[in-house]
């Protein structure tokens, strides 16, 4: 994530996230599901602004008409758990311009509850560690705790546990989000946890030697078919793109977002424009070339 400080406010750019593979280990008594998964952070962004706010309250201004600016909101959520942990009782004005699909599997609402800590602690001054914005921000949500230790991180527990790697080389790929997301606590409903979970070792060192080829064979995601129960979308979308020949294809997270690991930016481009070309075909997906992250 992106930080800028100017005179008045503080400027985050919260990133969208990809699994490259995601296995699932069991299900837990407390009703989660204990991950094993590769997250990559990509180049498809939120911005937020934040701002002191002299009435004392929080003030969030959304540009898009569908998403709740109310307590509800994670980010709203994650001002009530800095104003907590810091004993500030600041005011604060966070304007939201929204680019992550939402229900996608991209993590847009855990990267702005990030990125709304990342950004307070700026503002405010408080002098906190990563590491202590990612223990905060697991009580937000599972997904939240990696932007700290992005681009790239093995997650374990809920996903919370992180541990950062290294990437071989930049990747280059195309999303592709469906018009309709996908509820993750049903998606998860929908898992049948595997007597053989797959190891992850083939794709972290596939990702670690920077060799894209091996790391479209190595994709996974255990969450795949419970999402295509539920989303013709996926499946659909998937087979597209194994059409036009990248080196992988997968869904990411809970879905329904789908994406190709291209072996290029030139690459990326082309399979982006062969979608396009056949528009409405995509029943209304829409298509984001991205890169990793730096
Ligand atoms: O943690 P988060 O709020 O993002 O999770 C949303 C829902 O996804 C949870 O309520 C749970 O149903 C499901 N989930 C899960 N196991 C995980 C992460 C999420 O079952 N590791």
């Amino acid at each position: 994530m992106l930080i800028r400080r100017s005179a008045s406010a503080v400027r985050v750019w919260a990133p969208a996230k990809v699994n490259l593979f995601l296995e699932v280990l069991a299900r837990r008594a407390d009703g989660y599901h204990e991950l094993a998964t590769l997250m990559l952070a990509v180049s498809l962004y939120d911005t937020l602004e934040f701002t002191e706010e002299p009435t004392g309250a929080t003030v969030l201004h959304c540009d898009h008409p569908s998403l709740s600016t109310g307590p509800d909101n994670l980010i709203c959520r994650a001002v009530e758990l800095a104003r907590r942990e810091s004993g500030r009782s600041d005011g604060v004005g966070i304007r939201l311009w929204k680019r992550i699909p939402m229900a996608a599997g991209l993590a847009g609402g855990s990267s702005d509850a990030a990125a709304t800590l990342a950004g307070l602690n700026r503002l405010w001054r408080l002098g906190w560690s990563c590491g202590k914005m990612a223990r905060l921000g697991a009580e937000l949500g599972s997904d939240v705790s990696f932007f700290f230790a992005a681009p790239v991180a093995w997650c374990t527990g809920r996903g919370e546990q992180i541990e950062p790697l290294r990437l071989g080389r930049p990747l280059d790929l195309v999303l592709v989000a469906p018009s309709v997301g996908l509820s993750t606590a049903e998606v998860f409903r929908g898992v049948t946890v595997p007597t053989e979970p797959r190891s992850g070792a083939a794709v972290r060192q596939a990702a670690a030697e920077g060799d894209v080829e091996e790391l479209g064979r190595q994709l996974h995601n255990r969450l795949q078919p419970a999402a295509e129960r539920l989303s013709p979308d996926v499946a659909e979308l998937c087979a597209r793109l194994l059409s036009l020949g990248p080196a992988g294809q997968l869904m990411t997270g809970s879905g329904s977002t789908v994406f190709a690991l291209c072996r290029s930016p030139g690459e990326a481009l082309s399979l982006a424009r062969d979608l396009n070309s056949a528009r409405d075909e995509l029943n209304g997906a829409r298509v984001f070339v991205v890169g990793s992250c730096d």
